[in-house]
């Protein structure tokens, strides 16, 4: 299938193959349908009749084989046996659970660490997935705040999935913890990328304690691709923050080795980059950050209707997070308040595109962590009146005054091409 703009292809797939689905870019759209048989789109049932959407390159097995209709901006499309790997994986996952069953104590603590483009958030989804399709309740954690998946982009969080995801959309985000770091990229401020890694540790185990089969079930850490430097010392730091005890390396060698040599106690297995990833230039990955961005506010499949109202300056207090002025080294940690601290934001034309996070905090010394129920975008500033502007998912006034700023912008665009 070439170039095909928007026609239906209707495509028998055999049983026991998996067909390729490669889009174009990410401002387009493509959709699937099962018609007839099953299929499971990165370990999630589909469901006869519905529609699945996408803005990225996906794979539909099938067990039994299936009729499929696809639709949209499809570079192109092609058929090969499965990688039984992912689910030959979440078989000893699950082994693990059942002991954790059988003897009280935790199931599988699983990170998932790799450069970029090699399938973490494939193989992450997948097993989480896989996992709630037995009952299992495990807990998610998106590291990358780049290529989030639980909220928006520079942000981190932590979700439990009692049901397989939506194939399209990732997870409901209901009971999340979400975390605003506010940059694109942990090396924008990279002790700060460690302080809410540490803070999000410190409040795993009470997740994980509230119940048994939370508890077998476990977790698994999703990671963003940066692997040297700053990012490897991340992954190690969250490795030991939430008592991780299988690491799953994909695709680098080096970076097995090395976590090899400085975590002698955990379980690390190397595993090679997931067939079938799709790489995606900088321009498709900022595209993917802008739709995230677009969808917050206005909806994806469902179209929402975002509020728009003016918040005086004086009702609320907007902070931003230093840099510290020296390198950061990971021992920073320790008395972290010395080199990075939280400062007042006066209001200028300078807010203008920014997103808000409104923190739960109730105190400003705690806003820097602190989880944060949700995010407004600045749309215009009125230094006369003293107001600005606000693009909200929530109607006025705003439930929390405490607000947080990164660099995060979003400029309203017109929906995808589809
Ligand atoms: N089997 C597959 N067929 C088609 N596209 C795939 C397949 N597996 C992954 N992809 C796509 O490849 C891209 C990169 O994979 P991803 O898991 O996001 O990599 P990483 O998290 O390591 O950067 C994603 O857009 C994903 O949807
Ligand atoms: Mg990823």
């Amino acid at each position: 299938m070439e170039d095909d703009e928007g026609d239906n292809e209707i495509l028998n797939l055999e049983a026991g193959k998996e067909l390729r689905v490669i889009l174009k870019d990410s401002s387009n759209v493509a959709s699937v349908e099962l018609i007839d048989g099953t299929g499971e789109i990165f370990g999630v049932e589909m469901v006869k009749n519905k529609i699945y959407q996408f803005t990225s390159s996906f794979a539909v097995t099938s067990f039994q084989g299936c009729t499929l209709k696809l639709r949209g901006n499809i570079s192109r499309t092609y058929t090969v046996n499965p990688n039984r790997d992912i689910y030959d994986l979440h078989l000893s996952l699950e082994e693990h659970r059942k002991y954790a069953d059988k003897n009280g104590g935790k199931g599988p603590i699983v990170l998932i660490a790799g450069p970029t483009d090699v399938g973490k958030s494939t193989l992450t989804r997948s097993l989480l997935n896989y996992a709630t399709r037995l009952g299992r309740k495990p807990l998610y954690i998106d590291l990358d705040v780049g290529q989030s998946s639980i909220s928006i982009p520079g942000t981190i969080g932590v979700l439990p999935i009692d049901e397989p995801g939506d194939i399209v959309k990732g997870f409901n985000d209901a009971n999340s913890s979400v975390y605003f770091f506010g940059y694109k990229s942990p090396g924008l401020n990279i002790l700060l990328y460690y302080l809410l890694i540490k803070k999000m540790g410190e409040t795993l185990d009470n997740r994980l304690g509230s119940s048994q089969s939370v508890s077998s079930s476990g977790v698994i850490v999703d990671t963003c691709g940066w692997v040297t430097g700053g990012g490897y010392k991340s992954i190690v730091l969250a490795a030991k923050s939430f008592d991780v005890n299988v690491l799953l390396v994909l695709g680098d060698k080096g970076l097995y080795a090395g976590l090899m040599e400085d975590l002698p106690n955990i379980d690390i297995k190397f595993i090679h980059k997931l067939r079938g990833v799709v790489e995606r230039s900088k321009g498709v990955r900022a595209e993917r950050r802008d739709n995230l961005l677009h969808e917050y506010f206005y909806g994806s499949q469902v179209p929402l209707k975002p509020y728009i109202f003016d918040v005086k300056f004086s009702d609320v207090q907007i902070f931003q997070v230093s840099y510290p002025e020296c390198k950061v080294h990971i021992d920073m940690l320790q008395d972290a308040h010395r080199y990075i601290s939280l400062v007042p934001v006066s209001v200028s034309n300078y807010l203008l595109n920014h997103i808000l996070a409104l923190s739960y905090a109730d105190s400003a010394d705690d806003v820097m962590l602190t989880s944060v129920l949700g995010f407004v975008c600045v749309t215009s500033v009125n230094m006369d009146n003293q107001t600005f502007t606000v693009l909200s998912p929530q109607p006025s006034p705003l439930p929390k005054n405490l607000l947080l700023m990164g660099d995060i912008q979003y400029k309203k665009k017109n929906k995808f091409k589809s």
